[in-house]
């Protein structure tokens, strides 16, 4: 019998990195999984390199009838959602005097309506099912405290924290969890972009930054998508049946909370 047997979840960015890794570990524990993303040729391609409890769906956040629809074409292909991770997300950086009103817009539109109104779209698919559902958010160590070059990120993600712990308050009476899973730094291709934006704004050379972060961790180097895997399977299992409203860190010690 493995952990997640008969479930099925939707993961929305994980045409690749952390999303990517989630969707395999689900599968392993027995779950089927649709790898929604903006990027559908690459869900296509991460679905058929998973097999046939996987599909894809395209998907755009931002956009309440993409949401809707993709929550409507995984419960067709599947009959339910029991799972849902709100995985997507945006990472921009800039001092505070040259942040872009239209940068901030997009990033708070993917990172926290994307999530609330995932979320949202989702809850009403599990009350009108009567299904006791798990629905994980992905946080970040940015939303623990603020950073000087990240503050768009750092404030969406501390309202990721947030809408974790009224949603999970709120639903909670209709048998769903709500939790969150706060990383570190995870490296891949998100992390190349972090990497590019440091090298712009502290003037260091490609891939400098990086290094740095990773010898600052406590563990001794940057996170891997798989160093999550654990806690996201375990969030969804029924071991977490009595864990209602919380962000964990899973960080190699980086961040206590
Ligand atoms: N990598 C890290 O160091 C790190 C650290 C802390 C938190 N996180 C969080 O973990 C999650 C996954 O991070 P990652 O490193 O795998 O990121 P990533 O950038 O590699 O992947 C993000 C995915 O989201 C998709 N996406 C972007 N906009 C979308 C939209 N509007 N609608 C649907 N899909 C969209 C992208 O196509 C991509 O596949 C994010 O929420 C991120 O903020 C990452």
């Amino acid at each position: 019998m493995k952990r997640l047997d008969g479930k099925t979840a939707l993961i929305t960015g994980a045409a690749r990195g952390i999303g990517l890794a989630f969707a395999k570990a689900y599968v392993s524990e027995g779950a089927r999984v649709a790898i929604a993303d903006i990027d559908i040729d690459r869900a296509t391609l991460a679905a058929r390199e998973i097999g046939e409890t996987a599909i894809a769906v395209k998907m755009d956040v931002t956009d309440q009838s993409s949401i809707d629809s993709a929550v409507a074409q995984t419960a067709q292909a599947f009959g339910r959602i029991d799972i849902l991770i709100n995985n997507a997300a945006l990472f921009s950086a800039a001092p505070i005097v040259e942040i872009d009103r239209r940068d901030f817009s997009r990033v708070f539109d993917i990172n926290v309506a994307g999530t609330l109104f995932t979320l949202q779209a989702v809850a009403r698919h599990m009350i009108d099912k009567g299904i006791k559902g798990r629905i994980i958010n992905m946080a970040s160590q940015a939303g623990r405290r603020g950073e000087p070059l990240v503050a768009v990120y750092c404030a969406t993600k501390a309202a990721v924290i947030s809408l974790t712990q009224s949603a999970g308050l709120n639903l909670i009476e209709h048998g769903i969890n709500v939790n969150a899973i706060s990383p570190g730094v995870v490296d891949g291709e998100h992390w190349d972009g972090v990497d590019a934006f440091f090298a712009k704004y502290e003037n260091k050379a490609p891939g400098q930054k990086k290094a740095e972060v990773g010898a600052a961790v406590p563990y001794g180097r940057m996170g891997t998508a798989e160093d999550l895997t654990g806690m996201a399977v375990f969030l969804a299992s029924d071991e977490a049946r009595y864990i209602v409203a919380q962000t964990y860190n899973v960080d190699g010690g980086q961040w206590m909370s």
